[in-house]
């Protein structure tokens, strides 16, 4: 396993449009197991394959609370088949848009057909935090960020902030 270096905002790669994956095989399994390591060393709950430069419809999450008992998720060409009309509201945020939050309405629930780990086709009833993280990974698929869904002064505020980061960033 690695840690990859996850790309932020305004990366032009962000917003490209992710493929389906053919066939889940060692390629995609090892992928994978990259992306949860990437996800758990950055502290976050959810990561698409994009967010590390690969353009395929790959997601991995976690949102278990208690270090001790990790509980990865992984969705291979997710599909929502059902969502809620309800609405429920979570401050987000996204480890391509860093230190940035902003409270984002999603469906409640909705169902996700999606392949697991091991290519078996599953099922995903999912509600509250889950629900929503899911949806804000699969945006990521179709090149969406919850920026997006802030207002137009709101976002470009953001995006400034975050390209005067990256224009005065420095390794040395
Ligand atoms: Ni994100």
């Amino acid at each position: 396993m690695a840690v990859k270096t996850i790309l932020t905002e305004p990366d032009q790669l962000l917003r490209q449009i992710s493929k389906p994956v053919k066939k889940v095989g060692k390629q995609e399994q090892k992928l994978m197991d990259d992306m949860l390591e990437t996800m758990y060393s950055a502290n976050g709950i959810g990561l698409a394959a994009i967010q590390i430069g690969v353009p395929k419809r790959i997601i991995v999450m976690d949102i278990s609370k208690d270090e001790n008992k990790k509980k990865p998720r992984y969705f291979v060409n997710p599909v929502i088949k059902n969502k809620d009309i309800l609405k429920s509201t979570y401050e987000e945020g996204c480890l391509s848009v860093p230190n940035q939050f902003a409270e984002i309405d999603r469906p409640k629930n909705c169902d996700v057909e999606y392949l697991d780990y091991n290519g078996e086709k599953k099922l995903l009833k999912a509600e509250g935090l889950l629900a929503t993280c899911i949806q804000h990974e699969m945006d990521h698929l179709e090149g969406i960020l919850f920026i997006d869904y802030l207002s137009k002064l709101k976002k470009n505020m953001i995006i400034k902030k975050l390209s005067k980061m990256k224009s005065t960033r420095i390794v040395v």
